[in-house]
């Protein structure tokens, strides 16, 4: 990376938020932090609507010329299915022509090019960039960078290093107020400040330290309050200290725990995850004991009816594909959201949303 006359990870998290806002709006994505819960709210519901919108012909043709001019660059320097996947498909959704780079082997940067430069080209090219990069202060950099170009463009996060992955945890909030909405029957209009999240136990289950998911979603959720939440995980992948001081500092409702079965019965929500072992500097994680961190199909009697299994995938053994079939298992549905919820968020930051609100209401609004 380029020398950096001010490091913007290190300032304050208002000063933060403020350096990736434009006219009162959200304009780079990349801290779950930037997301209060009207907006978190209002994107749920702009992705209801286009997931409705999408389903006829006519409508599915009206998302299409909506950002047909503009184009968006996925440049994604780590692994990745699902993120890359739906957000190519949320650019499709919109009309959106995209371009990617998942493989900076193939760019200029085998030239000696900086990773700066390359992120410069890009944005003389694209009206949108969407990141994934191994780098935790990496895309906060580039957007601060673009900030000081002549022609800046957004930059969405989709995964930064072991840090955050905002977009994810979008669309896992979406899930969840899927499935609490389903058994209230309330779906796009939840009463004015009805909080779904209101009494409800949610889990969080192995590699906590290191899974960015589950850190972007702590942010998120402490925006409502009201809930529980457990981390069941064992000592050494336990999460970290920031998260919890922010929960504190949100007064919401936390345990540390270390026995899934032992309170998995108590839960509306479990949210499974894998070890993180490419993050190990020796192989070291692999030594942990994590039979007790494994949601199997034979714990299924111990689980609430109403229960809500997510996973932001890919899975190892922690999850067992018996529960597939489980009306429970949320994890494929869970996918389909992140859809949904990247074209919600793309409409979003382009100004749009307001052009599928109005459709919305004109065609589908008994
Ligand atoms: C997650 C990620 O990349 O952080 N996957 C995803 O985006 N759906 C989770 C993981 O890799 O474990």
């Amino acid at each position: 990376m380029d020398i950096r006359p001010e490091d913007p990870t290190q300032l304050p998290t208002q000063r933060r938020v403020r350096l990736l806002t434009q006219n009162d709006r959200l304009f780079h994505v990349i801290l779950a932090q930037q997301f209060d819960r009207d907006l978190i709210d209002q994107l749920c519901r702009i992705a209801e609507m286009i997931r409705i919108i999408a389903d006829a012909r006519a409508g599915a043709k009206f998302l299409n010329t909506i950002l047909s001019h503009k184009r968006a660059m996925l440049y994604f320097a780590q692994p990745s299915t699902r993120t890359f996947l739906s957000f190519s498909a949320a650019c499709q959704v919109l009309g959106m022509p995209h371009n990617d780079v998942r493989d900076a082997r193939t760019s200029s940067e085998v030239k000696g090019e900086t990773e700066d430069d390359t992120i410069r080209t890009l944005s003389q090219y694209f009206d949108l960039i969407i990141m994934r990069h191994p780098g935790e202060g990496f895309a906060e950099h580039m957007a601060h960078m673009l900030n000081g170009m002549r022609r800046n463009i957004p930059l969405i996060n989709g995964g930064s290093g072991k840090d955050q992955h905002p977009t994810q945890a979008l669309l896992d909030v979406y899930t969840l107020y899927r499935c609490f909405a389903e058994s209230l029957v309330k779906r796009i209009r939840p009463e004015p400040d009805s909080n779904l999240f209101e009494g409800k136990t949610i889990a969080f289950v192995g590699d906590l330290k290191r899974g960015r998911t589950v850190r972007s979603l702590a942010y998120l959720l402490a925006r409502y309050g009201g809930m529980r939440l457990l981390f069941v995980a064992p000592d050494e992948l336990q999460i970290s200290g920031d998260i919890l001081e922010h929960l504190e500092r949100n007064e919401i409702e936390h345990e540390l725990m270390d026995d899934l079965p032992k309170i998995v019965g108590d839960c509306d929500a479990v949210y499974m995850t894998r070890l993180q072992d490419e993050h190990d500097a020796d192989g070291e994680s692999k030594k942990i004991d994590l039979s007790r961190f494994a949601l199997t199909k034979d714990m299924s009697h111990l689980f609430k009816p109403d229960l809500a299994i997510l996973h932001p995938l890919p899975r190892r053994g922690e999850l067992d594909t018996a529960l597939d079939s489980d009306p429970r298992a949320k994890y494929f549905d869970q996918m389909r959201n992140g859809m949904w919820m990247r074209s919600a968020l793309i409409a979003y930051i382009f100004g749009v949303d307001a052009v599928i609100l109005d459709h919305y209401y004109s065609y589908y609004n008994f």
